[in-house]
């Protein structure tokens, strides 16, 4: 076989790809003619990747916590590629945009404009510590690539430690930091001096600490930097997004403690969990460690507008004379009002309290459902980001067959949510639905956990 050759996709990645048997079955059960059209139009003219085309269905609306497809079916939406902290489509983010649009539709980048200078402000008002200089770019992988770049002109290194089964992007720069075969296999020469180490995943640990994590991974990051001696960063996800792994506080001190010593800096990735979604503004207000950067990305747009920015140590700005960014919608004048109503709007609706709020009350209920499916082996959460994780319960597997089902079965009764690492329901529902709906949603995947039955 040519090594570039199509080969099975591997289900346990960042998301569920879309080749499997079973997304065909749903296809075939639930779509009408219209639908299939558009899916075939749609296949004829974009290029097929495993994550999104073929598509699985076509959309037509969204609005709050809902999305409406073009055969009117409503869906609630737990997974909205976490742009959706404040649901779609948010009357006061959709009234900026389009004053914007009415007034300045587009910044060239040399001259700079009152939205983008508002949001600066604002972002580093809200960050906290020594985070006090941004630069903004049209995507997450574009910020991210910024904090490489701006690591090595900082350190005069160039080598990374990230750790694998983490997702940074899917640009060439991020795919070689980032640790899932689906993005890097058979892709060529990556980027080098790019190492990975053993992800803190507490519940399934390489050093086997059985749930009651020694941080041992943050030690073996730590020696790495010893062995290493020239490594600029460390990147990590302050907590891994796709199958919800929350590290104990320790671990974030470790690497703090580590990077200090050996002179990397410490950068989180939070695209994804960013803005609220664990219950504070920044996730690693939850471990009182600073990094030296944070990326941050996704709802940052307020779900309408490609929004990402990178927050630096003020002392990091030490590239006047290289370009680190460079995009061209870079101070983007619609995307940064949509962003300043978006941060406006979470703190008027007080979007902090009620993810955590609300985040008590989904993990109450995701442990009173582990006493009742046997296929539940986990439950875990922080504010809003939450994850079922499903073993099968004689041999502790992961249950990725049964995961893939229960999320096509929820989606027919109205759930959509995404599976991440194979076998862990990712449950991101909007910051602002109501708890009614939040019940709802849990009894859909209570029913369809039910309905897929044992091992
Ligand atoms: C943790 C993490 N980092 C980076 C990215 C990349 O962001 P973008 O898709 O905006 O490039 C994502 C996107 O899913 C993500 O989840």
């Amino acid at each position: 076989m040519k090594p570039n050759a199509p080969q099975a996709p591997d289900l346990a990645s960042e998301g569920d790809v879309n080749l499997s048997p079973r997304r065909r079955q749903w296809e075939r059960e639930h779509l009408g003619p219209a639908t299939a059209q558009l899916l075939a139009r749609d296949a004829a003219c974009f290029l097929h990747q495993s994550l999104s085309t073929p598509c699985f269905n076509a959309v037509k609306s969204a609005s709050g916590i809902w999305l409406e497809d073009v055969e009117g079916r409503r869906t609630m939406d737990f997974h909205g590629n976490n742009v959706h902290q404040l649901g779609h489509g948010h009357p006061r983010v959709i009234e900026a945009v389009k004053r914007q649009l009415d007034t300045l539709p587009f910044a060239p980048r040399r001259y700079t404009n009152e939205a983008a200078v508002l949001l600066a402000e604002r972002l580093v008002s809200l960050a906290p510590g020594h985070l006090s200089k941004v630069l903004f770019a049209p995507g997450g992988a574009e910020a991210i690539g910024m904090a490489l770049k701006l690591a090595r002109l900082a350190t005069g290194r160039h080598k990374t430690v990230s750790m694998w089964d983490s997702f940074h992007g899917a640009s060439l720069d991020a795919i070689s930091i980032g640790g899932e075969a689906i993005f890097r296999r058979n892709m060529g020469p990556l980027l080098s001096g790019t190492e990975h180490a053993p992800p803190c995943d507490p519940h399934d640990c390489l050093y086997g600490c059985g749930g009651l994590c020694n941080a041992r991974c943050a030690d073996y990051v730590e020696y790495m930097l010893a062995k290493e001696e020239d490594v600029a960063a460390v990147i990590v996800e302050t907590i891994r997004c796709t199958d919800v792994q929350i590290p104990p506080p320790e671990y974030h001190r470790r690497l703090r403690a580590a990077c200090d010593k050996h002179g990397a800096l410490l950068i989180y990735d939070e695209i994804p969990i960013c803005l609220g979604r664990t219950g504070t503004m920044f996730a690693f207000e939850h471990y009182g460690v600073i990094p030296d950067m944070v990326v941050i990305g996704k709802g940052l747009g307020g779900g309408v507008f490609p929004m990402a920015a990178l927050l630096a140590r003020g002392d990091l700005d030490i590239a006047a004379d290289r370009a680190l960014g460079h995009y061209t919608h870079e101070k983007s004048s619609v995307g940064c009002a949509a962003a300043l109503a978006t941060l406006e709007v979470i703190e008027e609706e007080k979007l902090l309290e009620r993810a955590a709020a609300l985040g008590t009350r989904a993990r109450e209920r995701m442990r009173a459902m582990k006493t009742r499916q046997p296929l539940i082996g986990d439950v875990r959460g922080i504010g809003l980001l939450l994850g079922i994780e499903l073993n099968d319960p004689a041999t502790g597997a992961p249950a990725k067959a049964k995961a893939e089902d229960v999320m096509y079965r929820a989606l027919a009764a109205g759930l959509s949510f995404k599976v991440g690492q194979g076998n862990v329901l990712n449950l991101s529902p909007p910051l602002v639905i109501s708890e009614v709906d939040l019940d709802r949603a849990f009894d859909i995947v209570e029913t369809a956990l039910t309905a897929t039955g044992g091992p």
